[in-house]
C-alpha cells in the first residue's frame, strides 16, 4: 500500500457531531528510535499494548465554522496542545478533506498521572485518530472495521510514530520487516496471537516513576539526533535483525532469551542517546540502581523479572503471571519502590 490509498473520499456531507473514543498506551520491546521524512521509521518496532493506561478523548465538531481548535487536558485549557493539534489537522487534510471545515473543542484525560512519563502522545494521538475516523465515516460512509483501523493507525502515525501501534491490542508491529508479513512503514499491524506462546499473553508492566516532570530532551529532538549519530545505521540494522530471534522467542516461549533481547533493546536506546551529539542522558541514578537490583534479584532467584525503558528515566518492570508473580511483586514493593520520587508506581497488565 502507498499513501495514495489513504486519500480522502471526494463526496462527504458534514454536520456538527460529538464523538468520544478511548485508546491505550503501549510499550515497545524492539524500539523505534530514528525516523525519516513524513514519519517513516528508520527501523521496524514491536510493542505490547497496555490494558489500563488510556487516554479518553471527546471531540466536539462544529461544522461550517471557521477552522479552530481548543483543547482541554483534565479540564484545564492547554494552548500548546491546541497549536500542535491544529498543525496536525492541517497536515492531514488530503486524507480527511473535510477536516478544516469546522471548529473543534477537544477534551482529553488520561487514566494515568500526566507527569508519569507514560507515553501520553501514543494514547493521545491514537484516541484522536479514532475520533477522526469516526467522524469520517459519519460524513462519507462506513468502511470495514479493518480498513477503518488501518487508516486510524496511518493517521495516528502522522501525529506521533508510536501512536500507530496503540490501535491494536496484544503485540503490534510497525515498520517494514522481512520477518513480518504485511508489515508497513505507513501503519501498524497486529502480531498474530497464534504465533505467540501463552506465557507472553498474560504479562505485567509496572512502571516505576523514578522521575516525574518534563524530560530534558523530547522524543522528537532525540529522533532527530539519530540523523547525525555515527552508530545509527548499525543500530537500525540491529533492530531489523532482532526480529529474527524475537519471532522464534515469541513462538517458543523462551523467557531467558526474551529477557536478554528486551533489556538489550532498552539499553541500546539509551546508549544511542549517550552517543548523540550533543550527548544526553535520560536515565537517573534511581534508574541505574533499579537495573542493578533487578539483575541481583534474577541472579539470586532465577525469577523472570526484567525491565525496559522508554525515552525517560522511569523503569518498566516486566514479569509474567506464571506463578512467580507474587514473589516478584513483594520484591518490587519492598526493594524497588524506594527509588521512585513519591512511591509512584503505575500497575498495568497485558492480557490477551
Ligand atoms: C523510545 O513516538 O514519541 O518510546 O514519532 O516523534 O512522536 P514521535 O516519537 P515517539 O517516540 C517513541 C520512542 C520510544 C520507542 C518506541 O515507542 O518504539
Amino acid at each position: 500500500m502507498t499513501t495514495q490509498d489513504f486519500l480522502g473520499k471526494e463526496n462527504y456531507n458534514i454536520s456538527s457531531q460529538t464523538i468520544a473514543e478511548s485508546c491505550p498506551s503501549n510499550i515497545a520491546l524492539i524500539k523505534y528510535w530514528g525516523k525519516y521524512k513524513d514519519q517513516i521509521p528508520a527501523n521496524p518496532s514491536i510493542s505490547y499494548t497496555l490494558n489500563h493506561c488510556k487516554t479518553n478523548t471527546k471531540v466536539e465538531f462544529f461544522a461550517n465554522e471557521p477552522f479552530s481548535v481548543q483543547t482541554f487536558l483534565a479540564g484545564n485549557e492547554e494552548h500548546k496542545f491546541a497549536e500542535k493539534i491544529e498543525k496536525y489537522f492541517r497536515s492531514i487534510e488530503q486524507y480527511l478533506p473535510w477536516i478544516l471545515k469546522g471548529k473543534y473543542i477537544i477534551k482529553t484525560e488520561n487514566t494515568f498521572p500526566h507527569s508519569s512519563g507514560i507515553a501520553s502522545s501514543a494514547s493521545g494521538f491514537g484516541a484522536i485518530a479514532k475520533c477522526l475516523m469516526n467522524l469520517d465515516e459519519t460524513f462519507s460512509g462506513k468502511t470495514s472495521e479493518e480498513e477503518s483501523l488501518k487508516k486510524a493507525s496511518f493517521l495516528a502515525r502522522l501525529g506521533s510514530g508510536s501512536a500507530c501501534r496503540s490501535l491494536y491490542n496484544g503485540l503490534v508491529v510497525w515498520g517494514e520487516s522481512d520477518e513480518i508479513e504485511g508489515s508497513s512503514d505507513l501503519f501498524a499491524i497486529k502480531y498474530s496471537d497464534e504465533e505467540i506462546h501463552s506465557v507472553f499473553k498474560d504479562f505485567n508492566d509496572w512502571v516505576l516513576l523514578i522521575h516525574e516532570g518534563v524530560k530534558s530532551v523530547s522524543s522528537t529532538v532525540g529522533h532527530g539526533l539519530m540523523n547525525t549519530n555515527p552508530y545509527a545505521e548499525r543500530r537500525f540494522q540491529e533492530a531489523r535483525e532482532n526480529f529474527v530471534p524475537m519471532k522464534e522467542i515469541l513462538k517458543s516461549g523462551d523467557m531467558n532469551s526474551f529477557i536478554k533481547l528486551v533489556e538489550h533493546e532498552a539499553l541500546t536506546l539509551h546508549a544511542m542517546m549517550m552517543m548523540s551529539d550533543p550527548a544526553f542522558i535520560l536515565m537517573k541514578t534511581g534508574t541505574l540502581e533499579v537495573i542493578n537490583k533487578i539483575w541481583d534479584f534474577r541472579r539470586e532467584t532465577s525469577l523472570p523479572l526484567f525491565f525496559t525503558l522508554d525515552a525517560g528515566a522511569n523503569v518498566h518492570l516486566l514479569f509474567p503471571n506464571d506463578g512467580s508473580e507474587d514473589k516478584i511483586k513483594t520484591f518490587i514493593e519492598s526493594e524497588l519502590l524506594q527509588y521512585t520520587q513519591k512511591n509512584g508506581v503505575v500497575k498495568d497488565v497485558m492480557k490477551f
